[in-house]
């Protein structure tokens, strides 16, 4: 595999050929993803409701991001790896938004960051752009202000909202992003951003008028049971496998039936 570059996932959208993304959190499900031929990967901040037990996405901190990212470029150095910033980590002022994207790039090795839609964000993109960093924009459904949102609910039905989407969109490419994800929101609003955008949009729960689609790997394996968004399909139930498993070892150690002679050194 051969790690595309910010201008050939451009080319993609010009050419017609979807983009695929997958989240991963560890050099493990990094290396799942680069045998599966899955290139470009995203460190989510997901990880902190999939892996950490944290509630929301809000309570994810850099040096827990950075870990992560760490671990993944490990586990899939061909990979064009993007590192989720993490909430608060690019709010207050360009300066501090540079010196944390910095360190997804030079500690963990990121090609690229991404960052969700806030009232502040087009300055904080513009300057880490500035600084020569590969920026992924995120609107609609922005998980860590889903508090200002009113819920995990779909966002854009109502044509303010839906305006507010699209011009944010755009304003996101115009600040520098090579790339927008759109999340949860209705096909035909996806579908208009991205005729209006000359970078791919990213869809998860947007439709398939969009130039790529992202998933988080676990939901699509059947892993994450705490909630299952309708935008998910599950190609897999690898949770009912994994506790299948763990059972049979379970009741064999219990029956003194595990180890037998193969696994036993004499
Ligand atoms: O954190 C994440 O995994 C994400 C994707 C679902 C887009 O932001």
């Amino acid at each position: 595999m051969k790690k595309p570059t910010v201008g050939q996932i451009i080319q993609k959208k010009k050419q017609g050929e979807p983009i695929v993304i997958l989240t991963a959190y560890d050099a493990l499900w990094a290396s799942l993803l680069r045998d599966s031929g899955v290139e470009i990967i995203l460190v989510g901040d997901s990880v902190g409701m999939v892996l950490l037990g944290y509630e929301t996405t809000t309570s994810v901190t850099m040096e827990e991001m950075i870990h992560h990212a760490k671990a993944s470029r490990r586990g899939a150095p061909e990979a064009f790896l993007i590192g989720d910033m993490p909430f608060g980590s690019y709010h207050q002022t360009p300066q501090q938004s540079v010196a944390n994207a910095f360190r997804f790039i030079r500690e963990a090795g990121c090609d690229a960051v991404k960052i969700e839609w806030h009232s502040r964000v087009v300055e904080m993109v513009q300057a880490m752009v500035t600084a020569g960093i590969a920026v992924m924009g995120h609107v609609g459904l922005t998980p860590q202000t889903v508090s200002q949102l009113a819920g995990y609910k779909v966002q854009g039905r109502d044509p303010g909202r839906a305006k507010e989407i699209l011009e944010g969109a755009m304003a996101l490419e115009k600040a520098g992003c090579f790339s927008v994800v759109l999340e949860c929101i209705p096909e035909q609003l996806a579908a208009e951003i991205t005729r209006k955008l000359q970078v791919p949009t990213i869809g998860i729960g947007a439709g398939s008028e969009v130039d790529g689609q992202i998933l988080v790997t676990q939901d699509l394996l059947g892993l994450f049971n705490r909630f299952v968004p309708r935008f998910v399909k599950r190609y897999a139930n690898l949770r009912e496998e994994a506790v299948k498993a763990i059972q049979t070892f379970r009741q064999e150690v219990e029956e003194k039936k595990f180890p037998s002679k193969e696994h036993v050194f004499t």
